[in-house]
């Protein structure tokens, strides 16, 4: 029962403007996150069409049920998992159950159609060719990609191989291939569901949206580093770069909600990952400068946003202004204080936003206010980039990449800048100077400051590009 009021209530609050349904489901503390977000999700998709069939058996005057409850227990009942809960909700849902599948059914035939998608308004309808994939990380810290293949070959999938093109992506019943992209996923049928599989329950395979494997994929951190994660909950990112590290070296991981944070310890503990250290902790608190931190030469940052980018939320979430603000505002300070960690070499900024706001213009902003850092040209395969100017950055959707809307930018501290003490910066800035003098500034891009979107996109001689190009490549920037 507790599941459908506190959908209903979200219901309410987002119908209101209180909030974005992603951020109302995760300040609710509700126990399953991931049931409620789907609950709410579908619920809110589906909302016209639940109307129709509320209003056309009158519902709320029979039942004396508030509408978005009736909303909820309706779409679960005849759409959704059928109901879990018990008590009155249920005995008034089933005595009224006959009369709303009768209504749902004569809205099809009306219609002509034969899906519940169908009845949906043609804006909110996802044209098949476009309904995302199923992706699933293999958690390389218990198992390997050719074991889970093997073992999904005996449990009756079809394995194809490796990806080549986006449109390899797109495929039928218990199909699967090895994504283009990423080396440790696997694709599968949008209808997929592993959560009830042996895999799953045992951490060999999390289940992860492709885009969200970017990130930690992309800042490739090697085995030993000391790494923060600074808004890690629930987690996903933190396990994938525990197997990067190959749970070698340290990783703390903060964020500011206890609960988020006690279920991100159990999927931790899932997936086998030993090198973490959690903290509950608001990371604009963490002291760059306390000791345990002396060695963090990387930072994942994956701050709250918007969540524009999620499929469920698209063109439902209209961009509140003053919203996207503050949370740009917010994104901002993180990325600032991330920066202040001495030792800092890389530090990867990713959202699931689509509002540049929140995207290449908090990195603009960044860029402006810290001149020892600059873009890494991401992924030259990538088919979305970040907007213009700042096309080294990735971006993606469902309709480019095949995945939800997210956003990523990997950022790296100029090399003069990473010397311990400012005296000896300066002196190896004095040295630079000097030799670009003698050198007629061969490369003025390596070693100052560029504004942003210059980093690497402004006119440049042939031979800069080439040796950037080289120092690129040598240094692994390039995946
Ligand atoms: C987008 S989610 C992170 C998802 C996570 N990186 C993953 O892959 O599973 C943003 C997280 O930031 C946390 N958060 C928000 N403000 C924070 C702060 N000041 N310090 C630490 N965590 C914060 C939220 O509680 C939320 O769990």
């Amino acid at each position: 029962m507790a599941l459908y009021v506190k959908a209903a209530e979200i219901l309410e609050k987002a119908e209101r403007k209180q909030g974005a349904l992603k951020t109302l489901v995760y300040d609710s503390k509700f126990q399953n996150i991931k049931q409620l977000f789907a609950l709410v999700c579908e619920t809110q998709k589906f909302s016209s069409v639940l109307l129709d069939i509320i209003e056309s058996t009158k519902l709320l005057k029979q039942t004396k049920l508030k509408l978005h409850l009736a909303k909820v227990l309706v779409y679960d009942l005849l759409m959704g998992q059928g109901l879990k809960c018990g008590g009155s909700f249920k005995s008034t849902m089933m005595k009224h159950r006959p009369r709303l599948q009768a209504e749902l059914a004569r809205m099809k035939v009306k219609r002509k159609v034969s899906r519940n998608e169908d009845l949906l308004p043609v804006e909110a309808q996802m044209p098949p060719g476009e309904q995302l994939p199923r992706y699933v990380r293999v958690n390389t810290l218990k198992t390997t990609v050719e074991d889970v293949v093997d073992y999904l070959k005996r449990d009756g999938y079809t394995y194809q191989g490796q990806a080549s093109r986006l449109d390899d992506l797109t495929l039928k019943e218990k199909n699967f291939v090895k994504d283009l992209h990423l080396p440790e996923l696997l694709v599968f049928s949008p209808k997929t569901d592993f959560h009830d599989h042996f895999l799953y329950k045992a951490g060999h395979i999390i289940l992860q949206d492709k885009a969200s494997c970017l990130p930690a994929h992309l800042l490739n951190p090697p085995p030993g580093s000391h790494i923060i994660d600074a808004c890690a909950a629930p987690g996903n990112k933190t396990s994938h770069l525990a197997a990067i590290m190959k749970n070698k070296g340290r990783l703390f991981a903060f964020d500011l909600d206890a609960k988020r944070l006690a279920t991100m310890s159990t999927l931790l503990l899932r997936a086998g990952v030993t090198c973490q250290q959690l903290a509950n902790q608001d990371f604009l608190k963490v002291n760059p400068d306390s000791p345990q931190y002396k060695d963090v030469e990387y930072v994942l940052l994956d701050p709250s946003c918007s969540g524009s980018g999620m499929v469920c939320l698209q063109d439902r979430t209209a961009a509140d202004q003053s919203r996207l603000a503050s949370l740009a505002a917010f994104q901002l300070r993180c990325l600032n204080h991330a920066a202040t960690f001495p030792r800092l070499k890389r530090l990867v900024y990713s959202t699931c936003s689509i509002h540049s706001q929140e995207n290449e213009d908090v990195i603009a902003a960044f860029l402006q206010q810290n001149s020892t850092f600059r873009l890494v040209r991401l992924l030259p395969q990538w088919p979305e980039r970040g907007l213009e100017p700042l096309s080294q950055c990735l971006r993606a959707s469902t309709s480019k990449t095949r995945t939800h809307g997210f956003f990523v930018a990997l950022l790296e501290k100029h090399s003069e800048a990473l010397s311990s003490t400012p005296q000896l910066t300066n002196q190896i800035r004095a040295v630079e100077e000097a030799k670009t003098v003698t050198l007629e500034a061969s490369d003025p891009e390596d070693s100052q400051t560029s504004p942003p979107g210059k980093t690497e996109d402004a006119p440049s001689s042939k031979k800069k590009r080439r040796k950037r190009k080289k120092k690129q490549k040598t240094e692994g920037n390039e995946h």
